[in-house]
């Protein structure tokens, strides 16, 4: 029976579970009262706002700069965005250094737990600490001294449920992604889901465009598909 669950669980999701991560989760997993609970006790949602900073860094510079050289309306997506503070860091960037208008700019999160999207879509997160990069962007904010709620942005990120393991991937409105951020998805992935992703990534981004994946997930096999540029401490795989 708890194998069972197992199967059906890594099925759902493209995880692989290890077996002494199977032993902590099992027993809650039982617990749950239905199947979407038990996938989302086993897809862990930790996120955070500009989460390990030298990637936001890149993004400031590099990935402004390259999105500057494309004509066409700038597309991003965040696949595995959790409760959204990914998605929002990324627009709150873009916003600051172009200024984009309306229509200019598509962000997309998506995610296959939809109460982590709806989190998102409210857009209300708890107060940051003092010492968050957040407060820089404060005007963005309605805040009270215990929560932030994100203000309409001219290109606000949108939400959409999605299984990376099973279903079509999303298209941006026009041609093709720029940014593809899959950021601590991929380590909880088989390495077969993983190729198939990164070739379906790669096949989905405009032309030199971007792949950032998390500080500990490097993809060292597929040189083939995209090249390794370093920035700083960070690291992003551009189309070839
Ligand atoms: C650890 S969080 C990372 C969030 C964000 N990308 C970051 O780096 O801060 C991983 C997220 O990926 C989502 N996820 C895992 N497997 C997925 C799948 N097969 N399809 C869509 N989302 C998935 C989980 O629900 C979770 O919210």
């Amino acid at each position: 029976m708890s194998n069972d669950l197992r199967q059906r669980l890594e099925g759902a999701s493209g995880f692989e579970i290890p077996d002494h991560r199977w032993k902590q989760l099992h027993e809650k997993c039982l617990e749950a009262s239905n199947f979407t609970e038990q996938l989302a006790l086993t897809a862990v949602p930790k996120t955070d706002w500009f989460r390990n900073a030298p990637w936001y860094q890149a993004l400031e510079t590099e990935f402004c700069s390259h999105l500057k050289t494309q004509a066409k309306p700038w597309a991003c997506w965040s696949a595995g965005c959790s409760t959204g503070e990914e998605c929002y860091s990324l627009a709150l960037i873009l916003h600051r250094f172009l200024h984009p208008k309306n229509g200019q700019l598509e962000i997309l999160g998506t995610d296959f737990i939809e109460s982590r999207l709806n989190f998102a879509r409210e857009g209300k997160y708890s107060a940051p600490k003092s010492e968050s990069p957040l407060h820089s962007y404060r005007p963005s904010f309605e805040s009270s001294e215990s929560s932030w709620q994100i203000k309409e942005l001219p290109c606000k990120p949108q939400f959409q449920r999605h299984n990376l393991a099973s279903e079509a991937f999303p298209k941006p409105t026009k041609g093709l992604w720029d940014l593809i951020l899959c950021r601590n998805v991929l380590i909880y992935l088989s390495k077969e889901k993983q190729r198939e992703l990164l070739r379906q990534f790669h096949s989905l981004l405009a032309p030199e465009g971007w792949l950032m994946t998390g500080a500990s997930e490097t993809l060292l096999e597929h040189q083939d598909l995209f090249q390794v540029r370093f920035c700083g401490e960070a690291f992003y795989f551009q189309k070839r």
